[in-house]
């Protein structure tokens, strides 16, 4: 790839950092067996994933047993709330936001199929969802919530404590999906109150096709997946040890550096705004005003097609995504920005500019060079 190209688009995936890269090369050499094995190969392989765990479960402040590895964020999201729902008797009604991602929704469809009831609590224009809305959506049947820690599209960070601790008091379980966090907000499953968690190492430069879900001990999951039984019985099939590995050590960069890299990060976002709504009128920021992560910045510009901007903006050698990143290649139009009550002229030109670690305050210069000029060409004001 052109040297030369400014990647906006770490939201999506961020590239595999080269610490990880090293951890997991030394989880290979040591470690590239089946940790299952009894022998003494298998038996350091059963070493390398025991400390990955130990080591994640630190930071999280959960119980290594309470962890469990998956190969995306999408399958720990479908193992919590499959699992839970399935294993919870007699509760048959769930309550997740209307903006939580589709590795979300889809299963709650499934779920919906097999006769749960399912509650979408609408958002605010922020994005937010309200506390107030949701202890009213909680019924005596409620056996289950979903809220995400952050939103992937808007960025958009919800009062998870304040909502958990709401759902605890009716006995209400509660999954966050903390996908897009780590490398932004600090993620305690105990600060946060919450029962499940998950999360994917591609998210935080820990290689893709691994992921993780925390369930907090003693609460009732199915698995989904059958078979030899590992992961405590929670998820079958052979760990993925070496990238595991990886995430480990990506997940203890992303929270030794988070200090210094959100406010950083925040400030280049800020600047990125501030840029483009001096360059042009008629933008609007969406989740602007909302507490956001750092990284993220969804822009609406009137009276352009977002799909247009997004190629020409490819072609002067700038990653962007528009609409939701994981379903982008189809660019089906929003269903965070629908909730948000957005017009469908202003969601037609949303784009999403995510930075990451290894964003520059040259490249954002650089990007408020060729954006405004851009949508002012497009708009045939130029
Ligand atoms: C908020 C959120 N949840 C879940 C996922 C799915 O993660 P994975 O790509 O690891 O399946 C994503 C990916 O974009 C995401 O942003």
């Amino acid at each position: 790839m052109n040297a030369k190209r400014i990647y906006l688009d770490n939201a999506a995936t961020t590239p595999v950092r080269a610490e990880v890269e090293q951890a997991m090369r030394e989880a290979a050499d040591g470690g590239n067996y089946n940790p299952s094995s009894l022998h003494a190969e298998g038996r350091r392989a059963r070493a390398v994933l025991d400390d990955a765990r130990a080591r994640i479960a630190a930071i999280l402040g959960a119980a290594p047993k309470e962890i469990t590895f998956t190969a995306s964020g999408t399958e720990g999201n479908n193992l919590s709330l499959m699992g839970v729902a399935r294993a919870l008797d007699g509760r048959r009604h769930i309550v997740a936001s209307a903006i939580e991602h589709h590795s979300v929704l889809e299963p709650l469809e499934r779920l919906r199929e097999e006769g749960f009831r399912v509650t979408l609590l609408p958002v605010a224009r922020d994005g937010r969802v309200d506390p107030q809305r949701f202890a009213e959506a909680l019924e005596p049947e409620t056996g289950l919530a979903a809220i995400m820690y952050a939103n992937n599209e808007v960025g958009t960070v919800q009062p998870i404590a304040e909502l958990a601790a709401i759902a605890r008091e009716r006995g209400v379980l509660v999954h966050t999906d903390a996908v897009q966090a780590p490398s932004w907000l600090p993620v305690d499953v105990r600060e946060l109150g919450i029962d499940m968690l998950s999360l994917s190492a591609h998210k935080f430069g820990g290689g893709e096709g691994v992921g993780l879900l925390y369930a907090r001990g003693g609460v009732p999951l199915a698995p989904i997946l059958s078979g030899g039984g590992q992961e405590f019985g929670r998820r079958s099939g052979t760990e993925n040890v070496v990238g595991i590995a990886g995430m480990a050590r990506g997940l203890e960069l992303a929270a030794t550096e988070r200090a210094v890299q959100a406010p950083r990060i925040a400030a280049l976002r800020d600047r990125l705004e501030a840029g483009i709504s001096s360059a042009l009128p008629e933008v609007h920021v969406n989740g602007g005003g909302a507490p956001r992560l750092a990284n993220i910045l969804n822009v609406s510009f009137a009276g352009v097609d977002s799909a247009t901007l997004l190629i020409g903006m490819d072609l002067a050698g700038l990653a962007v995504s528009a609409g939701s990143a994981c379903t982008s290649g189809t660019l089906e139009p929003s269903h965070v920005l629908q909730a948000m009550g957005l017009e469908e002229r202003l969601r037609g030109s949303a784009l999403r500019f995510s930075l990451g670690a290894a964003t520059s305050a040259e490249e954002i210069e650089r990007v408020l060079e060729i954006v405004p000029r851009m949508v002012t060409e497009l708009r045939g004001d130029g």
